[in-house]
C-alpha cells in the first residue's frame, strides 16, 4: 500500500513537472546526487553531442537517459541524422510580423507536440537575433528589429513549446546579425547598446518564460567567440538567474581550457576540444579541475530534471500530436503575418465572378517558399500548399489561369495579375548573406505582367526588406508573404479574395533603399567588399549603437519608405478616447479603436514611450506595448494595455544596471512608429 501512494505521489509529481516544465523549478539537490556519482569520463562524455550529434551521452546505470535534439524553429526538421516530414510553420518573421501573442503560443505549441510525437526532448529554437541588415541570410527565422515585439514573440512561443514538456532553446546567443564569414567576424558593440538591442530577448525567456536552454553563436563578441566568453555566460546570462544549459552552436569551439573555464556546457554536436583524452591532459597537468566538469554535468543535469526527463518515458509517442490541430494553428498563424504594403484603388480584396480572371505567374506561384538551412523544414505532406493550389481551391468563383512564363493574350484579357517572387531556399539561407535585389527572373516577371495589364498584385517571399525600386511604382498591390508555411497558399488565397482581411504589420523598418538604413554603413558582407568574399573583414563595428531600426530613422532623419509596424488592411481605423492611470507598478494605457470600414478586421495597436527630457540620449520613442484585436465592421473596441518600470528604463553604464529618471514621459498611441494617433504625458 505504501508503495502504490509512493508511486502515485512520484506520478503526480512527474505530471506537474511534465504539466508546467520551466527551469525555474531545478532540483539540484538530485543533480548534484547524480554528479558526485558520476565517474570523471562520464562526466567528460556529458559535456558533448554523441551519435549522430543531436543527442546528449546516455549513462544508464545511474537512470540518465540519452536525450535527442532537433533543429528547429520552424517544425521538427531532423531526427538521427536525417530530415523527416513534420508540420511546417510560418518561420520567424512572419510569427513576428503577426503580433499575435496567442496564434505565436499556439506555434510554439504544436511544434512542442510535434517534438514530442517524434521522441524529441530539446528543440533547437527559437531563434531571436535582431534584424540589423536585410542582408543577413538567417533574418527569416528571427523576429525582427524590436527588442520588444522579439521579445515578446520569443516568450509566447517557448511558453507555449514548454508546456507540452519539449525544452525550448533559445538561439544564437549573441550579437550574430550576419551569416557571411559568421565564424570571424567579432560583432564589436558598446555595453549599452548589447544591453538594451541584442541581450533583451534572451533575457526576458529567461525571466519571463524560463526557458531550458540556450545556444551560444559563432561569432566573437568584442574578439571574444560566444562559445568560450565567460563575460558572455558567466557575467550575464547566469547572472539574470538562468539555471539551465548552455550548449554552442555545432563546431564553433577552438580552445579546450576556454571552452571548460568559459561557462557554457554542452560542446555540440561532438566532442572537438572537450574529448576525453584532452580533458583528460588538462586535469593531469591541473589547468582544470573536476569541479570544472562538474559545474557543467550539475547544470545539463538540474535541466534535465527539471523538465521531468529522468522520470519520463522518452519514446516516440505519435499520440502526442493532434495532426489536424498542428494544420490549423499552421494555417491560423499564417494568415496572421503577410504584410499588405501597397493596395492602389483598393484592387484587393479580389472581386468574385466566373468572368473575372485571375492570371497567376512568377517563379514563386507553384512552390511551397523556405529559407534554407537548418531552418529548413520538409512539410508533413513533402509539398505544403502552394499559392495557385490555395487559389484554385476556390472554386468556380475566381477562376485562375497559371501561367508558366508571360503570356501576353492571357495577360490582356486577365482582370488582375498576381506575380508571385522573392527568396528561397537557395537564395535566403544560413551560412551566407543575401544580396538586396531579387535574381533578374524575379523583376522580369513582374515587368512582363505590367506591360500588359494595369492590375499587377506582387506577393514576394523574404525574410526582410528587398529592393522593389524596379517595379514598385507600377504595380497596384504588394503584400511581403514572409514564408509563410505548409498552409501559406491556403492562408494567403483567403487574404486575398478577403476572406480575411490582412493584419500582419512590419516587424523592421523598410527603408526602401539598403544604403538608407543607418546600419548599414558599418554591416559587413561580401557583396559590399570590394574585393568579394576572399577578403575577411576581422570584426563589424556597430556602430549605430542603440539607434537601430525605427529608432535610427528619428535619431538620424531618415525617412524610411514604410516604417515599423505598418501595415494596410481592407478597412481604416480611428483611435479616441486615450487615458493613462496608474497602475501597481506602473500605468494602464486605454482606448478606444473604431473600424470605419464596411469589413472586419484586426488592428494592431502599438503603444510607445517617449522621454520628454531625458539625462542621456535616448531614442524619441520606443514600442513598450501592443495588443491585436478583432473590431468588426463599424464597431469600437477597448484596448488596455499595461506598462510597467521597464517600459520607461535604460540601461545605465556607470552602475551596470537598468534606470528609470524621474520626469516627464509621452505615451504615444498608433499604427505604427510613425502614425502616432493619440498622445498623452505621465510624470514618474
Ligand atoms: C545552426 C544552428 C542549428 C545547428 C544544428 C547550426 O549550423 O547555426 O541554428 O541549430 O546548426 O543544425
Amino acid at each position: 500500500m505504501k508503495k502504490i501512494v509512493l508511486l502515485l505521489a512520484a506520478c503526480a509529481m512527474a505530471f506537474a513537472l511534465n504539466a508546467y516544465p520551466t527551469i525555474n523549478k531545478v532540483d539540484k539537490e538530485r543533480a548534484a546526487k547524480l554528479v558526485s556519482q558520476m565517474t570523471i569520463d562520464e562526466k567528460i562524455d556529458l559535456i558533448s553531442g554523441k551519435e549522430d550529434g543531436f543527442r546528449t551521452l546516455a549513462i544508464p546505470r545511474l537512470g540518465i537517459p540519452s536525450l535527442r535534439m532537433a533543429d528547429g524553429p520552424q517544425g521538427v526538421r531532423n531526427i538521427n541524422g536525417k530530415n523527416i516530414h513534420s508540420t511546417f510553420f510560418p518561420c520567424g518573421i512572419s510569427a513576428a510580423a503577426s503580433w499575435n501573442r496567442e496564434a505565436v503560443h499556439e506555434m510554439g505549441a504544436g511544434i512542442g507536440s510535434a517534438a514530442k510525437a517524434h521522441g524529441v526532448q530539446i528543440m533547437l529554437g527559437p531563434g531571436v537575433n535582431i534584424y540589423r541588415s536585410a542582408l543577413c541570410g538567417r533574418n527569416f527565422e528571427y523576429y525582427g528589429e524590436d527588442p520588444y515585439l522579439a521579445s515578446e514573440t520569443a516568450k509566447n512561443y517557448i511558453l507555449g513549446m514548454q508546456e507540452q514538456g519539449v525544452m525550448a532553446t533559445i538561439k544564437h546567443f549573441a550579437l550574430n546579425q550576419q551569416e557571411y564569414d559568421r565564424h570571424g567576424v567579432s560583432s564589436n558593440a558598446d555595453e549599452r547598446t548589447i544591453n538594451e538591442i541584442y541581450f533583451a530577448t534572451f533575457r526576458k525567456a529567461v525571466e519571463e518564460a524560463g526557458v531550458g536552454a540556450v545556444m551560444t553563436s559563432y561569432n566573437p563578441i568584442n574578439g571574444v567567440h560566444a562559445a568560450e566568453n565567460p563575460w558572455l555566460v558567466r557575467e550575464n546570462l547566469r547572472k539574470w538567474g538562468f539555471e539551465g544549459i548552455v550548449m554552442t552552436d555545432w563546431t564553433s569551439t577552438y580552445n579546450s581550457v576556454d571552452f571548460i573555464k568559459g561557462g557554457v556546457d554542452l560542446e555540440m554536436p561532438k566532442a572537438y576540444v572537450a574529448t576525453r583524452e584532452k580533458v583528460r591532459a588538462l586535469l593531469e597537468n591541473g589547468v582544470v579541475t573536476e569541479a570544472d566538469l562538474d559545474e557543467k554535468c550539475q547544470e545539463i543535469l538540474q535541466a534535465f530534471s527539471a523538465f521531468g526527463f529522468l522520470d519520463a518515458d522518452l519514446s516516440a509517442d505519435p499520440s502526442a500530436e493532434d495532426a489536424a490541430l498542428s494544420q490549423k494553428r499552421a494555417y491560423e498563424l499564417a494568415l496572421e503575418g503577410p504584410v499588405l504594403l501597397k493596395n492602389e484603388d483598393n484592387i484587393l480584396p479580389l472581386k468574385p465572378g466566373k468572368k473575372n480572371l485571375i492570371a497567376l505567374m512568377g517563379p514563386n506561384a507553384n512552390i511551397m517558399p523556405c529559407g534554407g538551412g537548418s531552418g529548413y523544414v520538409q512539410p508533413e505532406d513533402g509539398k505544403g500548399v502552394t499559392l495557385y493550389e490555395g487559389l484554385k481551391a476556390l472554386g468556380k468563383n475566381y477562376p485562375v489561369e497559371f501561367l508558366g512564363g508571360p503570356n501576353p493574350e492571357v495577360l490582356k484579357k486577365a482582370s488582375v495579375v498576381i506575380v508571385a517572387i522573392g527568396f528561397d531556399k537557395l537564395t535566403e539561407t544560413e551560412g551566407r548573406d543575401r544580396v538586396y535585389g531579387l535574381d533578374r527572373l524575379h523583376n522580369e516577371a513582374v515587368e512582363a505582367a505590367v506591360k500588359y495589364n494595369k492590375n499587377v498584385i506582387v506577393v514576394a517571399n523574404s525574410g526582410g526588406e528587398f529592393d522593389i525600386t524596379p517595379w514598385a511604382d507600377q504595380v497596384k498591390a504588394i503584400i511581403l508573404d514572409w514564408y509563410p508555411g505548409q498552409e501559406g497558399g491556403n492562408a494567403l488565397a483567403a487574404l486575398l479574395t478577403g476572406k480575411v482581411a490582412p493584419s500582419g504589420r512590419l516587424p523592421f523598418t523598410f527603408w526602401g533603399k539598403l544604403g538608407k538604413n543607418p546600419a548599414q554603413k558599418w554591416y559587413k558582407s561580401a557583396q559590399l567588399h570590394p574585393s568579394g568574399n576572399r577578403d575577411r573583414y576581422p570584426f563589424t563595428e556597430y556602430g549605430e549603437g542603440i539607434f537601430l531600426g525605427y529608432r535610427g530613422a528619428e535619431h538620424f532623419g531618415v525617412k524610411p519608405l514604410y516604417p515599423f509596424g505598418y501595415g494596410l488592411t481592407y478597412t481604416t481605423f480611428d483611435y479616441s478616447g486615450l487615458k493613462v492611470v496608474p497602475a501597481a507598478d506602473g500605468f494602464d494605457v486605454t482606448f478606444t479603436v473604431t473600424n470605419k470600414g464596411g469589413v472586419s478586421a484586426k488592428e494592431v495597436a502599438q503603444v510607445y514611450v517617449s522621454p520628454v527630457k531625458p539625462s542621456v540620449i535616448r531614442p524619441v520613442r520606443e514600442l513598450k506595448g501592443y495588443d491585436k484585436k478583432l473590431v468588426a465592421k463599424g464597431k469600437s473596441v477597448e484596448y488596455t494595455i499595461h506598462l510597467g518600470p521597464e517600459a520607461f528604463s535604460y540601461y545605465d553604464v556607470a552602475t551596470h544596471a537598468w534606470k528609470v529618471d524621474k520626469g516627464e514621459y509621452k505615451i504615444q498611441v498608433g499604427s505604427s512608429a510613425e502614425d502616432i494617433r493619440l498622445e498623452a504625458s505621465v510624470t514618474k
